[in-house]
């Protein structure tokens, strides 16, 4: 059977791809079966995606998989998500350090429960030297959690007088932020037909395109990836400039390196 991999230029991947991994629960009622089954199944899209995107050699995949608004939801499933993120981090820490991939945790982890910010810490160690993908994955993370807390840590760092207030640029925020060792994704995909961010990475996905897709996260696997890489690939990213202006840019020659 034919790939759509075939058709993805290797040459223009995005090097950060970032996922609201949704529709976990609306999966599971569709079959009666209760929310906790389609996060179940939602694991093996994970593993799957993060697959993909190691063999294609994209450099960055962040996942988002608890915002910190979703604590909100009913007990059981909360404990449930919990469970299921210990577990399956920590059977999967050994296919990660096979694959060469270096685990990174974002979001609140002081909200976790301590089991699991041990499980979290151990297997971010055990993988920390490796140099394959960065799998990011989101935990009690929100944007608006993020960039308070960054700017608590500007405002203690002006008044320690680490930094001038008059010396602030985008930079120095981008510095504060969770994200501080990646570049900005250049694809934001969101599963399950929501036309929306749920405050996520709102600072960093100023210039991301954006990608939605009716297939449930629980049903999303390689080629649903692929077709949004091609997605990708046919637009063109303007950065404020003109149509001809990227043109032209693109059309210049490279120039031959210096002997
Ligand atoms: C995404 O699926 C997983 C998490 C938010 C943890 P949902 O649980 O949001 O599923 P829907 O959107 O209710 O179908
Ligand atoms: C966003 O999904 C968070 C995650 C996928 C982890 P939600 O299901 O929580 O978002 P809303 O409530 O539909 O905006
Ligand atoms: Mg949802």
């Amino acid at each position: 059977m034919s790939s759509l991999r075939e058709h993805i230029d290797q040459n223009r991947l995005p090097r950060h791809i970032a996922i609201i991994m949704d529709g976990n629960g609306r999966w599971a009622q569709e079959k009666g079966q209760d929310r906790l089954y389609g996060h179940y199944h939602g694991v093996e899209s994970v593993r799957d995606i993060v697959e993909g995107c190691a063999e294609l050699g994209v450099g960055y995949l962040t996942l988002y998989a608890f915002s910190t608004e979703n604590w909100d939801r009913p007990q059981y499933e909360v404990t449930g998500l919990m469970e299921l993120l210990v577990e399956t981090i920590r059977k999967e820490t050994e296919t990660l350090n096979k694959n060469n991939i270096k685990l990174h945790i974002i979001g609140d982890q002081s909200m976790l429960p301590e089991y699991a910010q041990k499980a979290l810490q151990e297997s971010h160690d055990i993988t920390k030297n490796n140099t394959g993908l960065n799998l990011v994955m989101a935990l009690s993370y929100s944007s608006r959690w993020e960039l308070v807390h960054a700017v608590q840590q500007i405002a203690a760092d002006v008044k320690a007088g680490k930094v001038d207030p008059d010396g602030i640029t985008q930079d120095t925020l981008q510095s504060y932020l969770s994200t501080s060792a990646f570049p900005d994704p250049e694809l934001m995909i969101r599963t399950s037909g929501e036309y929306r961010i749920s405050n996520f990475l709102l600072y960093q996905l100023a210039y991301a395109e954006l990608y939605f897709t009716n297939v449930r996260w629980p049903d999303f696997r390689k080629e649903n990836l692929y077709e949004a890489i091609l997605d990708y690939q046919s637009r063109e990213r303007r950065f404020g400039k003109t149509s001809s202006q990227i043109q032209t840019e693109t059309q210049e020659p490279v120039k031959p390196e210096q002997p």
